[in-house]
């Protein structure tokens, strides 16, 4: 088990560098934005059992966790569309330059303001500041 772990863990880091941990991250936002597409399209479905439920179901969202995995679905959405540009910017007008680093850190000065006001709005609630 430790071995797998081990051998896991060493395909995870690769070769290390900001380039490969831009592209874990995209990754895992994409595979996360997804994932939420499948719950949201469900939960869509669910006004096909009348308002009444439905509301009931939009409830849920209000809860404090769900709150939480909302700051991090607003974050994978703007992280991985950010990021998405730069992969394009990068693949078509500078392989094999070094622009991706700046350009992953313009990605980074762009999401995490993004983040933080989405933050701001999805979380205060919980504390009864909004
Ligand atoms: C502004 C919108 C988006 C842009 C610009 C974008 C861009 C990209 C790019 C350029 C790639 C290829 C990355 C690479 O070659 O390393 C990619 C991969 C991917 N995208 Fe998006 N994407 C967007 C929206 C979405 C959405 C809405 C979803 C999910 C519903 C999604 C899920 C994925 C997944 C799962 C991958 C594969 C990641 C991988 O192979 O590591 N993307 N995206
Ligand atoms: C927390 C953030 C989100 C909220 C509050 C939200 C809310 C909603 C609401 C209220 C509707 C129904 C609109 C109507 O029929 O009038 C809807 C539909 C939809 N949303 Fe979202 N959404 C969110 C994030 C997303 C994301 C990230 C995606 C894409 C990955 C997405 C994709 C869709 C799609 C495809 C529909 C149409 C579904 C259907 O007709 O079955 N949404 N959303």
């Amino acid at each position: 088990m430790g071995n797998v772990i081990s051998a896991f863990w060493k395909g995870v880091k690769y070769k290390g560098g900001p380039g490969h941990y831009a592209f874990i991250l995209h990754r895992l936002t994409g595979i996360g934005v997804a994932l939420f597409l499948v719950v949201h399209i469900m939960d869509n479905f669910v006004i096909l059992f009348g308002e009444e439920a439905f509301t009931e179901v939009l409830h849920l969202y209000a809860n404090p966790v769900m709150r939480l995995l909302e700051v991090f679905l607003i974050f994978s959405v703007a992280y991985h569309a950010f990021n998405g540009l730069r992969v394009i910017i990068v693949d078509f007008w500078a392989p094999n330059s070094h622009v991706q680093r700046a350009l992953w850190i313009l990605v980074w000065v762009v999401v995490i303001p993004i983040t933080i006001v989405a933050a701001w709005f999805t979380l205060a609630p919980i504390f009864g500041l909004r």
